[in-house]
């Protein structure tokens, strides 16, 4: 039974068959949150694409619907979004209520263009345009030209799209004709450039009173670790043109190996921004040792913009829904600070149910350090001592993964390689928020401001919880404020 993969992960959506990847046309539309995807349905490698789709109204149970998007004549169906056309500015309504419409690259040879598709259904059936293509690349030397991200501003619709190594701007009206506007990144060159940049996402926040404007930009290779990773910009949009504000070192919205291509739910009923994204690495993703289905979503994240430290920074969260998962029956608590003295002074033998978790930790890191390369971590084992832990270095005030002793990790080379992001505060009281699942752990440190996301593949699951420590942390260094981990269903 695939559903009964050992590795299938139980808090995040993965199809039941087949290959997956990037989430596209995130749209809330009647009551119903709908995900499409990049999809193959005749393998669990990446070929032919299509878009999956599911739809969920809690945002933590999902139902796969049939395969909303076909490849035709103009290509396959890569990366793209979704809008509900409220005030009919395209014409294609043809019930009473406002359609919705789908924005995507079709892909064929090396020829990228953007059509369009709707659903007078609520989304159950989706028809092409039939003027596609809706726009066409006009520079002949650039192949990459895809992923548009559309919404609505001043009576206009924006499409941000990804062109090779910038964002390019476009304007419409009516969703069918595009005019070129501003474009972003290659000059002058701002951010990191490893790789190509994909699946762009332009948000507005409110910042100090004022409007400030956040460009996430999917880049593959080139992240912090290695491979696929999301870089965010802040800045400024008036309508044609997004310009960077402040000097600062190249921003990463997730720091972990396996959070790639996500993009935020259009229309979504209480004004969040509600993200989604693909949970793996373009370095190995096609190579994961599942066998029925390939490739995960994180869990929803809602981002927001504010100010650590004085500087203005992106920042993500579990969406709350995902706290409905919360098991009663499984619960642990620290009753008072503990202080760490030894190895062995922390509970060092928590042994939960099931590898479900989400655990709350407040650590005081204090101020003396006396070896640098002191680190503690929160790990969570098996018997067969795999483990996949999360922890904290002292010396650089990094934070680190490390799924080295994870399991299966040798179907990739690097794949046990530890990742390191860096802390955006140099606050002593470190906060962590971690969701462990079979195969996938969501780390959120200090409210959000550092996450790291990344995958693993244990014999058997990992359901014991325990603190660790290198040598070099003295006596009074840390001190567990609180820790409550809480089994999820
Ligand atoms: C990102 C991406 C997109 C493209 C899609 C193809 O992972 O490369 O740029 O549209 O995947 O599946």
């Amino acid at each position: 039974n695939c559903l009964n993969d050992k590795y299938r992960p139980q808090l995040h959506y993965s199809p039941a068959k087949n290959w997956l990847n990037d989430p596209n046309g995130l749209v809330y539309l009647a009551g119903e949150y709908h995900m499409f995807y990049q999809y193959y349905p005749d393998g669990t490698v990446w070929g032919p694409m299509h878009w999956g789709h599911a739809i969920t109204s809690d945002l933590v149970h999902w139902e796969e619907l049939p395969i909303a998007l076909y490849p035709n004549a103009l290509g396959d169906i890569f990366s793209g979004s979704a809008v509900v056309d409220f005030k009919n500015t395209s014409g294609l309504q043809t019930g009473g209520d406002p359609p919705l419409i789908l924005i995507f690259t079709q892909a064929s040879g090396n020829t990228q263009l953007q059509s369009i598709a709707v659903s007078n259904d609520r989304g159950r059936s989706f028809g092409f345009y039939a003027g596609n293509p809706v726009l066409q690349n006009t520079d002949k030397t650039i192949n990459d030209f895809r992923d548009p991200k559309v919404f609505y501003m001043n009576d206009k619709w924006i499409m941000s799209l990804a062109v090779k190594n910038k964002i390019q701007m476009f304007s419409s009206n009516n969703l069918k004709n595009w005019t070129k506007l501003g474009e972003f990144g290659a000059v002058p060159l701002q951010g990191a450039h490893g790789g190509v940049w994909e699946c762009p996402d332009l948000l507005s926040f409110t910042l100090d009173g004022l409007k400030l404007w956040v460009l996430l930009v999917s880049i593959n290779p080139g992240g912090p670790n290695n491979g696929s990773a999301t870089q965010y910009f802040i800045g400024t949009f008036d309508g044609r043109q997004f310009r960077k504000t402040g000097i600062y070192q190249n921003l990463w919205m997730d720091w972990g190996p396996d959070n790639y291509a996500g993009v935020t739910f259009s229309n979504e009923p209480k004004n969040r921004k509600l993200l989604i994204a693909w949970m793996n690495n373009w370095d190995y993703g096609q190579v994961l040792p599942t066998v029925a289905w390939r490739g995960q979503m994180t869990l929803p994240r809602v981002l927001d913009l504010q100010r650590i430290d004085g500087k203005p920074r992106l920042l993500s969260t579990p969406a709350v829904e995902v706290e409905s998962l919360r098991n009663l029956a499984q619960f642990y608590e620290t009753t008072r600070p503990l202080w760490i003295r030894s190895r062995h002074d922390f509970t060092n033998d928590l042994q939960f149910n099931n590898s479900l978790l989400e655990v709350d930790g407040v650590f005081d890191t204090q101020l003396t350090i006396n070896d640098p390369s002191a680190t503690f971590s929160i790990c969570f084992y098996n018997g067969l001592a795999e483990e996949v832990c999360v922890g904290y270095n002292f010396g650089t005030n990094n934070l680190f993964f490390d799924r080295s002793n994870s399991g299966d990790t040798s179907f990739y080379g690097n794949f046990g390689q530890i990742s390191y992001a860096n802390r955006e505060t140099r606050n002593k009281i470190l906060q962590l928020k971690l969701y462990l699942d079979t195969s996938a752990i969501e780390i959120f440190a200090d409210g959000g401001y550092t996450t790291m996301t990344g995958l693993f593949f244990p014999t058997q699951l990992l359901t014991g919880v325990r603190v660790k420590f290198s040598s070099g942390i003295a006596v009074n260094q840390l001190k567990i404020l609180s820790m409550t981990i809480r089994g999820l269903k």
